[in-house]
């Protein structure tokens, strides 16, 4: 880490980034955007992509080999947008050198590997943060705030999901392969609608799990979308689902329904969080017809007695800027061990459970 670590926030961070795919790069973009960083280092093994990242944000430091980079950069942060399997190994020996973590989503392959990680970050006390930038849409904090009014009553169910038509990305690359990746579907975008649910539910424990997993397009060559293409290995195997669907118990009695996909038959893709409380019920969705997406937000409840349907104001989507505002946020609140990756060590352990139950046929308890 900078030995001129940063007191009370009056010195401006020294930012890396890891990783300059699709994902490394809104975290270039949000680092070169705050006047608070100096975004210093970037490494990929992408010549071209360290040149132009490079060029656009001045950026001096540009590796082929992070470990260079972590010994020579001075980082007090730095971001991980690299292959799921490289997140613990590379988050561990950032921690170990003393800079601060927020690694991508999924947070590792396994909740092991997960626990590994915070296990580092609270023996470093640096922070550890999971990129879960989908819950800084507009439409997930307007829904946050709605349930924090108490209007809903007590939740007692809920239902996600993020079904593609046609979205496999990259048949044929470290996603698609079990060790690299850990998952399919599920791991991928069916870890953000859970986040986003058990965000939104007020982070109710996970007790059991009974899922279910598919592989009906990839094992054919079905389903690819033009998405993460650039690694591609001719011939490749595909070893993970391209649907999950999962039936989630919850401490206190509630229930989540989960389903994701990488390819079904659909008219279109769609993302959803459904909560049904007590005394109202609330949706948000996105998604549909390409010609024409749409974005609802409806809470269902009463109103001087009568029933009424609401439409609460959206504001601007954060997305990846506001999870990288707020994992600087809680750098700079000097708190790591209240932001050491335990909350996104959760869900990894819920995936475990449903990957088990998958397996297993029968419904799984989730560790903790
Ligand atoms: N939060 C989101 O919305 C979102 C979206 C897409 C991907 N992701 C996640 O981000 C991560 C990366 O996904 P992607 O689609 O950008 O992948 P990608 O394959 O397009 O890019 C991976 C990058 O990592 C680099 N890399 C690989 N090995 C490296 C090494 N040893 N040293 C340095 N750099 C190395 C590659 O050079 C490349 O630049 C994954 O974990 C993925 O799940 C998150």
């Amino acid at each position: 880490m900078n030995a001129a670590a940063p007191e009370g926030g009056q010195r401006r961070l020294r930012a890396g980034v890891i990783g300059l795919g699709w994902a490394g790069q809104q975290h270039v973009a949000a680092y070169a955007a705050d006047p608070a960083v100096d975004l210093v280092a970037l490494s990929a093994m992408e010549e071209h992509l360290l040149e132009r990242f490079g060029t656009e944000h001045d950026v001096p430091g540009r590796y082929r080999d992070w470990t260079q980079m972590i010994a020579e950069a001075e980082l007090d942060v730095v971001s991980i947008a690299t292959p799921t399997f490289l997140h613990e190994p590379m988050a561990i020996h950032a921690l170990g050198a003393g800079v601060h973590v927020l690694t991508e989503k999924p947070m590792a392959q396994t909740g092991e590997a997960a626990a590994r990680m915070v296990a580092a970050a609270q023996q470093a006390g640096r922070v550890l943060d999971v990129s879960f930038n989908h819950r800084q849409r507009g439409d997930v904090t307007a829904l946050k705030d709605v349930v924090d009014s108490g209007v809903l009553g007590k939740l007692y169910y809920a239902k996600t999901g993020w079904i593609r038509r046609q979205g496999i990305p990259g048949l044929g690359t470290w996603f698609t392969k079990a060790e690299s990746s850990g998952g399919g579907a599920l791991m991928d975008i069916g870890i953000h609608m859970l986040d986003m649910a058990l965000h939104l539910l007020g982070e109710p424990a996970v007790t059991a799990a009974s899922a279910s997993t598919h592989a009906e397009f990839g094992p054919l060559g079905r389903g690819g979308s033009g998405f993460g293409v650039s690694q591609v290995e001719e011939g490749a195997p595909f070893e993970v689902e391209d649907l999950a669907t999962a039936f989630l118990r919850l401490d206190g009695g509630g229930t989540l329904l989960l389903e994701s996909s990488w390819a079904q038959w659909i008219p279109h893709d769609l993302c959803y969080v459904t909560l049904y409380g007590a005394d109202g019920g609330a949706t948000i969705e996105w998604g549909g017809d390409p010609a024409h997406p749409h974005q609802e937000i409806t809470v269902w409840t009463e109103v001087a007695g009568m029933p009424a349907e609401l439409q609460p104001v959206v504001g601007e989507d954060g997305h990846h800027a506001a999870a990288v505002a707020s994992f600087l946020q809680h750098v700079a609140s000097g708190d790591a061990a209240a932001h050491d990756g335990s909350l996104a060590l959760r869900r990894a352990r819920v995936l475990d459970a449903c990957y088990a139950s998958a397996k297993a046929g029968t419904e799984v308890s989730v560790a903790h």
